[in-house]
C-alpha cells in the first residue's frame, strides 16, 4: 500500500530542495558505511550519492516501477554497481533482507505516512548491532515550499519518540538548511 502523500513532483525541482551529498555527510554516511537501505527511494536524489559515499550497496527500495527504473537508469547512466534496486512494498512485505545485516537505513521524507512504526521495527530488525538510522523531513514548517500536508507531518519530536519506541537510542538532530531536519540514531543494545 503506497504510503499517503509520498507522491513526488519533477525531478528537477526536488532536487532543488537539497544538497544531497553534503546532507548525507552530515547524516554519517561516508566510507565507514558498509550496506545501506532506502525505505522509498524515489527518483534516488540520495541513492546514487549514497553509493557514491559508501563502501558496499545500497538496497533502494519502491513500491512504483516508475521510480525504481529512474534511479536504477540514473546508477547505470553514472556506471554505479553497487545500487540493487527492489521493487516492493515495505509496508506489506517488508524489506526482504536478514536480521542484522546492514549498518544504515535511511528513512528520508517517508516518516509522515501511516504507521511508522512498521518502517522503524523493520529498521531495527535488519540493522546489525551499532548501525545507524537517519531520519530527514520538511521542517515542521507551513511556509516550506513542499512537504506533507500540516497535520500528518512529523516534528523531530515525534520522529525521536517513535524510534526510542522501536528501540533506537538518538544520537544527533541536525538543521539541514534551508527546509529539512535530521535525526541520526543508533540500534541500541535490546528493545
Ligand atoms: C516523498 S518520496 C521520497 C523519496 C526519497 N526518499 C527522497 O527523499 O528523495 C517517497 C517514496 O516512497 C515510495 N513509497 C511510498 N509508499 C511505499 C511503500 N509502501 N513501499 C515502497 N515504497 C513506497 C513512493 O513511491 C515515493 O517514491
Amino acid at each position: 500500500m503506497k504510503g499517503r502523500e509520498s507522491g513526488m513532483p519533477q525531478k528537477e525541482m526536488w532536487e532543488t530542495f537539497f544538497d544531497p551529498k553534503a546532507l548525507l555527510k552530515t547524516m554519517g554516511i561516508d566510507n565507514r558505511v558498509q550496506d545501506v537501505v532506502e525505505f522509498g527511494c524515489g527518483y534516488g536524489t540520495f541513492t546514487i550519492p549514497a553509493a557514491q559515499l559508501i563502501r558496499g550497496t545500497v538496497y533502494a527500495i519502491d513500491i512504483e516501477k516508475e521510480m525504481i527504473e529512474q534511479a536504477a537508469n540514473e546508477a547505470a547512466v553514472r556506471g554505479l554497481h553497487n545500487i540493487k534496486t527492489l521493487l516492493r512494498d515495505f509496508m506489506l512485505e517488508g524489506t526482504g533482507l536478514s536480521n542484522d545485516s546492514v549498518d544504515y537505513v535511511m528513512l528520508f521524507n517517508i516518516l509522515h505516512i501511516e504507521r511508522p512504526e512498521i518502517m522503524l521495527n523493520e529498521s531495527f530488525r535488519i540493522l546489525r548491532h551499532n548501525g545507524k538510522l537517519g531520519i530527514i523531513h520538511w521542517n515542521h514548517d507551513p511556509a516550506t515550499p513542499r512537504g506533507p500536508s500540516m497535520n500528518i507531518r512529523p516534528t523531530p519530536e515525534m520522529c525521536i519518540q517513535w524510534a526510542k519506541k522501536a528501540g533506537f537510542v538518538k544520537q544527533e538532530l541536525h538543521d539541514l538548511k534551508p527546509y529539512h531536519y535530521g535525526i541520526v540514531l543508533k540500534k541500541g543494545d535490546s528493545k
